[in-house]
C-alpha cells in the first residue's frame, strides 16, 4: 500500500497526480491546494477518468486539509508562483521561500516519515528550505531538475539525430537554471557517445538550448511548463516507491562530493525506497568542474537571499 500526497493542485501538481494515477505507482493519490475546491475538482476528474484508461489508483482532492495526506511515503511540493515572461527563477524566492515553509510545517505533521521532493521554484533553493523546515535528513529531501533538464536535452538530441529518444542517454550537473551543466561527455545514443554523432558546433547549441529550455516555454506560453515536469516529478516518485534504483541527475545537499559542502545541487543520484540512497561521484575535466563551481555560486547567491 503507497501513497503519495500531491501539493499544489496547478498545471504542474495536477500533471504528477495524473502520471502516478495512471501508471498505477501508488494505491491513493491526494491532491492538496490552498484554492476551493480545486484539488477536489481535479481529484476526482482523474479519478472519472480511470475506467476510461484503466487504473485502480484512488485519487482524492483537499483544500488545505493536511490531515487528509497523512502517513504519506512521498510528497511532492509544486506549491508556489511560476514564472512569468521575463521572470528568472530566481524572482520567485520572495513569495515561495515562505509558502514552501508554511507547506513543508504542515506536510512534516502528518507524514513524518516522508520523502520529499520539491518542484517549487527556484529549485535548488527552495530543496534546501524544504531541508531547514522539515530538518530531515539528506535522503529524503530531493529537488526535481535532473530529470526534466536531461529529458529535454535528450528530446533535442533525439530531434537532431532522427534517432528514438528510448536511446539518448545523459548526465546533466549543477542548479536548475542557466548555469546548469549538461554533460555531453556522458551522454550516448544506443552506447555510442555523442561526441561522434553530432558536431561540435550542433551540440553546443543544443546545451544552450537544454540551460534555457524553461524559458523557452514561458515566452511561449506566458506560464512555466508542466506535462514535463510534472512527469519528471512521477518518475522520481516511481522510483522510490518501487525501489527501482534508479540513476536519476536530483538535487541534493552535496557533503563533501565534488569538493562541495555547502549546498544543494544537481548531481547523478541512486533512487530507492529509501530516497537519494547515493550520490554517484564523477571525474570531472577542468573545464567541466568550472561551470559545476560557477553553478555553485548562483545558488549560493540565491540562498543568502533566503537567509535575509
Ligand atoms: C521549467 C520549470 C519547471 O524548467 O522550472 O520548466
Amino acid at each position: 500500500m503507497a501513497k503519495v500526497t500531491v501539493v499544489g493542485a496547478g498545471n504542474v501538481g495536477a500533471t504528477v497526480a495524473d502520471v502516478l494515477a495512471y501508471r498505477e505507482v501508488a494505491n491513493e493519490v491526494v491532491l492538496l491546494d490552498i484554492k476551493e475546491g480545486v484539488a477536489e475538482g481535479k481529484a476526482l476528474d482523474i479519478f472519472q477518468k480511470s475506467p476510461v484508461t484503466m487504473y485502480d489508483t484512488r485519487t482524492v482532492g483537499a483544500t488545505n486539509d493536511y490531515s487528509k495526506t497523512a502517513n504519506s511515503d512521498v510528497v511532492v511540493i509544486t506549491s508556489g508562483l511560476p514564472r512569468k515572461p521575463g521572470m528568472t527563477r530566481d524572482d520567485l524566492i520572495g513569495v515561495n521561500s515562505g509558502i514552501v515553509k508554511s507547506v513543508v510545517e504542515q506536510v512534516v505533521k502528518y507524514s513524518p516519515k516522508a520523502i520529499l521532493i520539491i518542484v517549487s521554484n527556484p529549485l535548488d533553493v527552495m530543496t534546501y528550505q524544504a531541508h531547514l523546515t522539515s530538518k530531515f535528513p539528506r535522503n529524503r529531501v530531493i529537488g526535481m531538475a535532473g530529470v526534466l533538464d536531461t529529458a529535454r536535452y535528450k528530446a533535442f538530441i533525439a530531434e537532431a539525430l532522427n534517432v528514438s529518444v528510448k536511446d539518448v542517454q545523459a548526465q546533466l550537473l549543477g542548479g536548475h537554471g542557466d548555469t546548469m551543466v549538461p554533460l555531453p561527455r556522458y551522454t550516448n545514443v544506443g552506447g555510442i557517445p555523442v561526441t561522434e554523432l553530432l558536431p561540435k558546433k550542433k551540440l553546443d547549441a543544443i546545451v544552450e538550448r537544454t540551460k534555457n529550455g524553461g524559458g523557452e516555454l514561458v515566452k511561449l506560453m506566458g506560464t512555466s511548463a508542466w506535462y514535463a515536469p510534472g512527469a519528471s516529478a512521477a518518475a522520481m516518485v516511481e522510483a522510490i516507491i518501487k525501489d527501482q534504483k534508479r540513476v536519476f541527475p536530483c538535487c541534493v545537499k552535496l557533503e563533501g562530493e565534488y569538493g562541495i559542502d555547502d549546498c544543494y545541487l544537481g548531481v547523478p543520484v541512486v533512487l530507492g525506497k529509501k530516497g537519494a540512497e547515493k550520490v554517484l561521484k564523477l571525474k570531472l575535466t577542468k573545464e567541466e568542474n568550472e561551470l559545476l563551481q560557477t553553478s555553485r555560486k548562483h545558488v549560493l547567491e540565491v540562498m543568502a537571499v533566503l537567509q535575509k
